[in-house]
C-alpha cells in the first residue's frame, strides 16, 4: 500500500445521463438510461488557461489518524467540505473494502480547469481519484471494472476511464452498470470548441439537479429516447458518420434541458449567451445546408457557405460545438464573432487516454 497519482480527462456526453433509476439503491448512481460520450483534450490552452485535466494524489498510511482530502488551485489549498468529502468516501470506502484494508487516506486533487462549471469536473475528478486509490490499494483492476467505482461518486465519471468514444451501459447492479470504449480515438473525425459563457459554480449542482428529473412529465420520454439514441449513435460513431452523431447529440441534449426545464423546481442552466450560441450554430448550418444544395443542384456557382456544425450543453451555460477537425478554425471564429472573447474559447479533440497512473505527486 502507498502513494499514486492518476491524470484524468473530463468527457462530453452526446447522449446524456441525468436521472438514477429508482429501481436501484441511490448510491449506486444506476441511470435511466445508457449514455455515450466522447472524453476530450484541449488543445488551445494558452488563450483560455484551460488545461482538460485533473491530477489526483492519494496516500494511504497508518501515519494518517483521518481521512483528508484537498482541492489544489494555482494559489491556494483547501480541504474539501462534507459533502464532496462524503463522495469521495463513496469511492474510496468501496475500493478499501475491496482491499480489505481500513488504513486512512490523505488525498489531494488539482483541477486545471474552471471546477463545478458546467466543463464536466466530477467526470474526471472521480475517474483520476479512482484510478489513483485502486492503484495505491494494489488493486489490479482494469479500466472497464475502474468505471464502476468512478460511477459510485459521479455518474459521468464511470465514461473518463476510457478515451475516444464510450457507452456507459446502464445494467441492473454494481457489477452490470460500467463503461466501455465504443472506438479508440481519431477512427472518427470530430472535435469540439467550446464556448465558456460562465466560468463560476454553478447554482445547482447536477446531482441535486438530478433528483428532480422524475417530476418532468417528459423523463419517460427521454430515457426512452435515449436508449434507442444510444444504439443509434455508436453504430453512426463506427460509420464515421459525423451528421448523423451530430444530429442526435443536438436532439439528446434538447430532451435533457427539457426535462430539467420542466422538473420541480425547473432548472435553467442556460444564460444569454448560450442560446445566442446556440442560434449562431443553427444558422451557420442551415446556410450550409442551404447552399450546399444549391451549389449541388447546379442552381449556385460559387463556394459553399456556412459550417455543418451541431451544440451541446451539459449541466451549465457553457456550450460545445462539434464539428469535423478541418472545421475547428470556422467555428473557433464564428463564436468570436458573435462577441465571446478569444480567452473564452478552448478548441478540443479526443482523448486517447481516460485516466491513467503518472509518477508526478500532488504532496
Ligand atoms: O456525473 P454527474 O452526476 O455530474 O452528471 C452529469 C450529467 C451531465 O453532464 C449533464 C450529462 C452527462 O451524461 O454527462
Amino acid at each position: 500500500m502507498g502513494k499514486s497519482s492518476a491524470f484524468a480527462h473530463p468527457n462530453i456526453a452526446l447522449i446524456k445521463y441525468w436521472g438514477k433509476s429508482r429501481d436501484h439503491p441511490p448510491h449506486l448512481n444506476i441511470p435511466t438510461n445508457d449514455s455515450v460520450s466522447m472524453t476530450k483534450e484541449s488543445i488551445n490552452t494558452a488563450k483560455s488557461g484551460i488545461e482538460l485535466i485533473t491530477h489526483t494524489t492519494i496516500e494511504f498510511s497508518e501515519h494518517y489518524d483521518e481521512d483528508t482530502g484537498f482541492l489544489k488551485t494555482d494559489e491556494i489549498i483547501v480541504p474539501f467540505n462534507e459533502i464532496q468529502m462524503k463522495r469521495i468516501l463513496k469511492v474510496v470506502d468501496a475500493l478499501r473494502k475491496l482491499a480489505s484494508t481500513t488504513l486512512n487516506f490523505k488525498m489531494v486533487s488539482q483541477n486545471k480547469f474552471p471546477t463545478a462549471a458546467g466543463l464536466a469536473s466530477s467526470s474526471s475528478a472521480f475517474a483520476a481519484l479512482a484510478t489513483s486509490a485502486a492503484d495505491a490499494l494494489n488493486l489490479n483492476l482494469d479500466n472497464i471494472e475502474l468505471s464502476k467505482y468512478a460511477r459510485l461518486g459521479s455518474g459521468s465519471a464511470s465514461r473518463s476511464l476510457h478515451g475516444g468514444f464510450v457507452c456507459w451501459n446502464k445494467g441492473y447492479s454494481h457489477d452490470t452498470s460500467y463503461a466501455e470504449q465504443i472506438c479508440p480515438c481519431n477512427e472518427f473525425n470530430i472535435a469540439a470548441v467550446i464556448a465558456v459563457i460562465d466560468r463560476g459554480e454553478k447554482e445547482v449542482s447536477s446531482d441535486i439537479g438530478q433528483e428532480a428529473a422524475h417530476s418532468s412529465v417528459f423523463n419517460q420520454i427521454k430515457i426512452n429516447e435515449s436508449q434507442k439514441q444510444a444504439v443509434e449513435i455508436k453504430k453512426a460513431i463506427q460509420n464515421d458518420d459525423f451528421t448523423t452523431v451530430g444530429e442526435i447529440s443536438e436532439k439528446s441534449c434538447l430532451y435533457m434541458h427539457s426535462v430539467m426545464m420542466t422538473s420541480e423546481p425547473p432548472l435553467f442552466y442556460w444564460k444569454p449567451n448560450t442560446l445566442k450560441v446556440i442560434k449562431a450554430v443553427v444558422n451557420t448550418r442551415n446556410n450550409f445546408f442551404q447552399t450546399y444544395k444549391m451549389v449541388e443542384e447546379g442552381v449556385k456557382q460559387k463556394e459553399k457557405e456556412g459550417i455543418e456544425c451541431y451544440f451541446t450543453v451539459d449541466a451549465g451555460p457553457n456550450i460545445h460545438c462539434l464539428c469535423r477537425t478541418e472545421d475547428l478554425d470556422a467555428v473557433q471564429n464564428m463564436i468570436q464573432n458573435i462577441g465571446i472573447p478569444e480567452n473564452n474559447i478552448v478548441r478540443v479533440h479526443q482523448a486517447e487516454y481516460g485516466s491513467k497512473i503518472v509518477d508526478e505527486h500532488l504532496f
